[in-house]
């Protein structure tokens, strides 16, 4: 998909549809638009066939131009930027249902902010245009869409560059969500932890800025991931720990640190989950494939940041050297872990890679994990759980939530909630009973993330929807990519 911006007069650039967002009352480009069409428009506002509220859509044919339309889009109500984000992805909804090759979106009649805007827009129209595909050959192979490409026309030549700065984040974003989608979306027969593994590397494939490196159970051994090796044991899949490096700006710069579970099926190991719904923990590798997409997206958008990706990556099932509930691993931190519940098995993995990720002297640790069910109890599928150590970055965070439309909220990590993690027979027990379950596996993991800044996004409620549409979101690939970008200045 290609994106450019113009200035030019509306209907001289050459297009097939024209996504025109207005309310009912028509305004400057809209109202000049609805006059060089002899009011085509407004008489549809009139005779009641279009509203102009919020996230409305109507496809109309121009008079006398065969195989053009106006897609009108409704604004009335939408003042937020959650309202407006809405709004564009109806319109990239309604864009992508029709044949459109070549389209124009008007970046006037919605929100103020070109760039903001325009990144929204990219963002919306590569994710709509997402289709899984079952050969899982390459990564996040699509399949090909008639639309080939998308002029964001701004209402002055002074938005332009800021429109185009727009458009190049904001695709890089949804390409990134997509590459997350098509991984999360694969079944576990086929996305294994090699699988993911293959992946990482093909995408560093000839990239100057960018390595990645993994490690097999055998390299884990000799760091003593005692932890997450004893979550892999009851598998007869390897587990691997993948490393991404991506080298923006000068090596001196502090990196951060992006650690994503990557279970690519949870059973629950000896503690089994129940059989109703349990093909869904094939998405229990979402948090990993959302930090394989946003190095998708660093490299299409060249941020000038350091980041490193973390990827934990391994069953969860119950065979023959399966751990059991009671036994006692030793984490690479060299606490003492009584495992209650072999079904908390995120947690598991995450400490060993949260351990090893302070080597890489961060500036920040961000982990993102889908690791509980309770996070869905208290946020639904909305809001995905924010837990940090540091309130500036958990600030940042949540600005950053609110600015993407991949919003977080912050629950407290007070010490009370981390003594349910008390074990009679190890330093720390890696389940804290019925209460505040996401609250206590996140005081879990702050035991192993002392030593920096760090904050912990529980996707467990927003990586993927359940139902007739069933399939993996991109969350939280916008939120940590707006962060990044906050970050490179
Ligand atoms: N992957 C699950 C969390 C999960 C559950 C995600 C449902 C999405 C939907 C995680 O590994 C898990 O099983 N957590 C347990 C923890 C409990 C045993 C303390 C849970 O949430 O039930
Ligand atoms: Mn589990
Ligand atoms: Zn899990």
């Amino acid at each position: 998909m290609d994106f450019t911006a113009s200035a030019a007069q509306l209907l001289n650039i050459k297009a097939d549809s024209l996504i025109l967002p207005t309310g009912p009352q028509l305004k400057d480009s809209a109202d000049a638009l609805d006059k060089s069409l002899d009011g085509a428009i407004s008489s549809l506002i009139k005779a009641g066939d279009f509203s102009g509220n919020s996230g409305e859509t109507l496809v109309m044919h121009i008079p006398g131009a065969s195989g053009k339309r106006i897609i009108l889009l409704g604004t009335e109500g939408a003042n937020s930027q959650q309202q407006q984000i809405k709004v564009i992805d109806a319109g990239a909804a309604a864009l992508l249902k029709t044949p459109s090759v070549k389209a124009v979106w008007v970046g006037e009649g919605l929100a103020d902010d070109s760039e903001w805007q325009a990144g929204i827009v990219a963002r919306s129209i590569q994710a709509a245009s997402y289709q899984y595909a079952p050969a899982p050959k390459g990564i996040a192979k699509t399949k090909a869409q008639k639309l080939k490409s998308v002029t964001y026309w701004a209402p002055t030549r002074t938005d332009l560059s800021a429109a185009k700065k727009g458009l190049a984040y904001g695709s890089a974003v949804g390409n990134g969500m997509n590459v997350a989608r098509q991984l999360g979306n694969l079944p576990a027969n086929i996305c294994t932890p090699d699988y993911l593994a293959t992946q990482a590397k093909a995408l560093a494939k000839g990239q100057a800025k960018f390595t990645t490196s993994v490690l097999s159970e055998a390299d884990m051994k000799k760091l003593k991931m005692g932890s997450l090796l004893s979550v892999s044991a009851g598998s007869d899949v390897p587990a691997k720990m993948i490393v991404m490096k991506y080298q923006g700006t000068k090596a001196s710069v502090k990196p951060i640190v992006l650690v994503g579970k990557a279970v690519t099926f949870d059973s629950g190991g000896i503690s089994l989950k129940p059989g109703n719904g349990m093909d869904e923990m094939k998405y229990d590798m979402c948090g990993g494939a959302s930090v394989i997409g946003v190095f998708n997206a660093l490299i299409e958008n060249q941020l000038p940041i350091n980041v490193v990706g973390i990827v934990p990556a391994t069953e969860n099932m119950p065979n023959g050297h399966a751990t059991k509930p009671g036994d006692v691993v030793t984490s690479m931190s060299g606490q003492t872990i009584e495992v209650l519940n072999t079904d908390a098995e995120g947690r598991l993995i995450l400490c060993d890679a949260l351990t090893y990720a302070g080597r890489f002297k961060p500036d920040t640790v961000i982990d993102i994990a889908t690791l509980t069910g309770a996070v869905i109890g208290a946020l639904g599928k909305v809001t995905a759980g924010l837990l940090a150590n540091d309130d500036e970055l958990a600030e940042q965070l949540l600005s950053s939530g609110t600015r993407s439309g991949d919003r977080a909220w912050r629950l407290p990590l007070f010490e009370e909630y981390d003594e349910l993690l008390k074990s009679n027979f190890a330093d720390i027990a890696n389940i804290g009973g019925p209460q505040a379950g996401t609250i206590t596996a996140a005081c879990f993991l702050a035991r192993f993330t002392k030593k920096y800044k760090w904050a912990h996004l529980d996707v467990a409620g927003t990586a993927w929807v359940s139902g007739a549409a069933k399939g993996s979101t991109g969350r939280p690939v916008p939120i940590l990519m707006d962060y990044l970008r906050s970050k490179a200045g």
